[in-house]
């Protein structure tokens, strides 16, 4: 599977009209010229004016990023910036949704008969208590947030997140649907060749394009995705068997899932930690420690902490902390993630974390070399590499 064969049910069976490809086009335009042009400027403004003054006022540098934030905060170019990047952001989904609603039916369907065949499977839980804090927030500012239906086949919301991430990913070259799974697996058979999981749990899955990679790079294993939404786990269970895959999906807190104890080899999540509180981290890593099997693996793709960048990459970073409904975001990355796995039961000396390098832009020589520590992964930023931690049981 990879960006030129992986299907995007939500585009095959809800066709964009010329105007709507149009209007998305330029969101993703849009976006790239924010991410990236506008970045570059707003870096070099800090650079040469902005952190000089900082320095000449106060005797030294920035110490953290919410220092670089209060220098920024009333800077023109961030302003821009900022204001630019917030409407891209909502422009993201408006730009699909029509496109969404027109094809509603056809959408349904194609999740109800998935649901009728034997690929994969799909448990569903109408009666799992949402928390508090995922229902009362539009996450990514997507209206609706992940969880919204709309009666027993909803799917708008998987369609949604499907539709929208591909125009948010599709101006930046280095952030390919399913790459960050792509990279973790490939990462994983490359750097531990012998390890060979026979059950692997993906956590926090949404539709599932993070999740699919591990199902071709282990085609003898097991996959499964859990989620805490109904429609994203529909449209997952749709679109994993497009793709030809048989994952079985079902509705589950990652905090205290109905696995038996040691049921898996392999727990993986990407960009999914951050938008816990902090506390159900740790009880998320608790579970995750209770599911693994002795000899098996948790590894997390996430933002790298704040200890690991510079101030000002930290005040790029948490721009989605108040801006992008994210409000665990910081809070998450201020923390030692070697302690959050000693803390739910893992040896200290098991932990591992590091960047990879994006298999999806990497020539596989390079990348093999990253993998087995023979060279060092590009620089965090876009998608030219992905940061991972976890711990060995
Ligand atoms: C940003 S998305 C993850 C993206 C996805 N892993 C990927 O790589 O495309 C976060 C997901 O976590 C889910 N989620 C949030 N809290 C959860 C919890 N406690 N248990 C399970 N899923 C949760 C949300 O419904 C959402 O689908």
């Amino acid at each position: 599977m990879t960006e030129d064969t992986e299907r995007l049910l939500a585009a095959d069976l809800a066709p964009a009209t010329h105007d709507e490809q149009a209007r998305q086009a330029f969101v993703s335009a849009l976006r790239r010229h924010v991410m990236v042009d506008l970045a570059a400027a707003m870096r070099a403004s800090w650079e040469q004016q902005v952190a000089p003054r900082f320095e000449r006022r106060y005797g030294r540098p920035a110490a953290d990023g919410l220092e670089v934030r209060r220098a920024m905060r009333n800077q023109p170019i961030y302003r821009f910036w900022s204001v630019l990047r917030y409407n891209a952001q909502e422009m993201t989904w408006q730009s699909v949704l029509p496109q969404i609603e027109r094809h509603l039916p056809a959408l349904r369907e194609a999740a109800k008969t998935a649901r009728r065949r034997q690929q994969g499977s799909l448990r569903l839980d109408p009666d799992l208590a949402l928390p508090r804090e995922y229902t009362a927030l539009d996450i990514h500012l997507m209206p609706g947030n992940f969880h919204t239906e709309d009666g027993p086949d909803d799917v708008r919301q998987g369609a949604l997140y499907e539709l929208g991430t591909a125009v948010f990913g599709s101006g930046l070259q280095l952030r390919r649907r399913g790459a960050v799974g792509l990279s973790m697996a490939h990462f994983l058979r490359l750097a531990q060749p012998d390890f060979r999981p026979a059950r692997i749990l993906d956590l926090g899955c949404t539709v599932g394009a993070n999740t699919l990679p591990y199902a071709e790079v282990y085609p003898e294993a097991a996959v499964h995705g859990i989620d805490l939404s109904a429609p994203q786990l529909r449209f997952a269970l749709a679109r994993a068997q497009a793709n030809g895959y048989a994952v079985h999906f079902s509705q589950q807190n990652a905090e205290h899932t109905d696995f038996p104890d040691g049921y898996f080899d392999l727990i993986v999540s990407s960009f999914f930690l951050h938008e816990l509180p902090t506390a159900s981290t740790q009880r998320v890593f608790r579970e995750a420690h209770r599911l693994l099997a002795p000899g098996g693996l948790m590894l997390h793709m996430e933002l790298p902490p704040a200890a690991a960048v510079d101030p000002y990459y930290n005040f790029f970073l948490d721009w989605d902390a108040y801006h992008n409904n994210e409000p665990h975001y910081a809070e998450f990355r201020r923390q030692d993630f070697a302690d959050l796995c000693e803390r739910a039961g893992f040896a200290r000396h098991r932990f591992i974390q590091r960047r990879i390098g994006n298999w999806t832009v990497t020539d596989a020589d390079t990348f093999a070399a990253i993998a087995r520590g023979e060279r060092e992964a590009p620089a965090h930023g876009n998608g030219a590499s992905w940061f991972v931690f976890g711990a060995w049981k």
